[in-house]
């Protein structure tokens, strides 16, 4: 079969190669001996395939390999007892291989699609389940309450921003460009700050904010503490800006807040009715048109290195999908 391969660590300019390269098993690492065959028709690109270019990924398989974290697709076969069946059109978190004619995934991974299309559903777990995961079991969002999103109009953003609004929570997106405030607006933001603007004066005369996610880190860090109201919650997502903030933790007693960590994939791989719990919310949601996975650039397979520039420079918007 076709597949996308990352044959050396030097960048998405270089490390990137079509191959041919047998089908996949269908067992999973995860579930080993198990697995649902699905025949891609479209792969999600984020952030960690560009770092796995370089190697500088925590998942760091030996090369070569073929990245991609995520499919949507229909399913070939499936393990007995799994809740998909052949012919199901499906989103599946595979972790690797997506970037392929096949890939295989969990079953606890692998969801049905109702009526989003394929690339909607390659968009659909990484960056909602993550989402739903950080603000609801990690930030302890409440109805009412109020998020701000760094990154709004990024992958993670727009997915937070409409989960939020899905919540019932009100939404301010932190975001670099007018281009991306629009992006923002349509995934729900009530209001849009930038940041590179006096965005935490403009938070605190809003009133302030309960949930700050941020999948941005680097020196924002404290102005988002500084943003909450009593009893907030800052959640950390994850550092695309490049550094890793650092806290006084004098700020959080003086303030009665909380840094709270959320990291969705350590947290649910070994747990797979939390998976199948964290679906049906997002399933709910979509049912009652809160999510709506927005698609920002779509991509022959062949160009994946086009798709990872456009991550890398800062310029995606929404998430980015292979097609084939
Ligand atoms: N913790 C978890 O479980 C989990 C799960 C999924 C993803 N993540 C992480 O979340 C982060 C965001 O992923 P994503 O898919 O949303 O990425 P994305 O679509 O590329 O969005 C990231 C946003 O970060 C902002 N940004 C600020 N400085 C940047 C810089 N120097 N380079 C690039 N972007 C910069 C950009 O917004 P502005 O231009 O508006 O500032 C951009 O829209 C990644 O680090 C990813 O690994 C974590």
């Amino acid at each position: 079969m076709k597949a996308i391969q990352i044959v050396d660590l030097t960048g998405p300019d270089s490390a990137l190669k079509l191959a041919d390269v047998p089908e996949p098993e269908p067992s999973h690492m995860l579930t080993p001996g198990a697995g649902v065959l699905v025949d891609v028709h479209a792969a999600g690109v984020s952030f960690p395939e560009v770092l796995q270019t370089r190697g500088e990924y925590q998942v760091k398989p030996p090369l070569p390999f073929v990245p991609g974290a995520e499919v949507g697709g229909v399913v070939r076969s499936a393990p007995e007892g799994a809740g998909v069946k052949a012919g199901d059109r499906v989103a599946a978190f595979c972790m690797l291989g997506g970037f392929a004619e096949t890939a295989v995934a969990p079953e606890f991974l692998t969801f049905p699609l109702g009526d989003l299309d394929f690339a909607q559903g390659a968009a659909l777990i990484l960056n909602y389940h993550t989402a739903y995961f950080s603000l609801k079991l990690r930030g302890r969002l409440a109805e009412g309450e109020r998020v701000l999103v760094h990154g709004a109009a990024g992958g993670v953003g727009t997915a937070t921003l409409q989960v939020a609004k899905g919540l019932g929570a009100g939404t301010v997106a932190v975001v670099s460009s007018e281009e991306k405030e629009r992006v923002a607006r349509e995934a729900g933001a009530d209001e849009v700050v930038r940041s590179d603007g006096p965005w935490r004066e403009q938070v605190q005369e809003l009133g302030g904010v309960d949930v700050v996610v941020d999948p941005v880190g680097g020196d924002r860090f404290t102005d988002s503490l500084r943003c909450l109201n009593e009893e907030g919650r800052v959640v950390v997502v994850g550092f695309t800006e490049g550094s890793i903030p650092e806290v006084r933790v004098n700020r959080l007693l003086l303030r009665n807040v909380d840094v709270v960590g959320a990291g969705w994939g350590a947290y649910v791989m070994p747990k797979p009715h939390v998976t199948r719990e964290v679906a049906e919310a997002i399933d709910r949601l979509i049912d009652e048109g809160a999510v709506r996975p927005l698609v920002g650039a779509r991509f022959p397979l062949e160009e994946a290195a086009d798709a990872m520039r456009l991550i890398e420079e800062r310029r995606a918007t929404g998430k980015v999908v292979l097609e084939l």
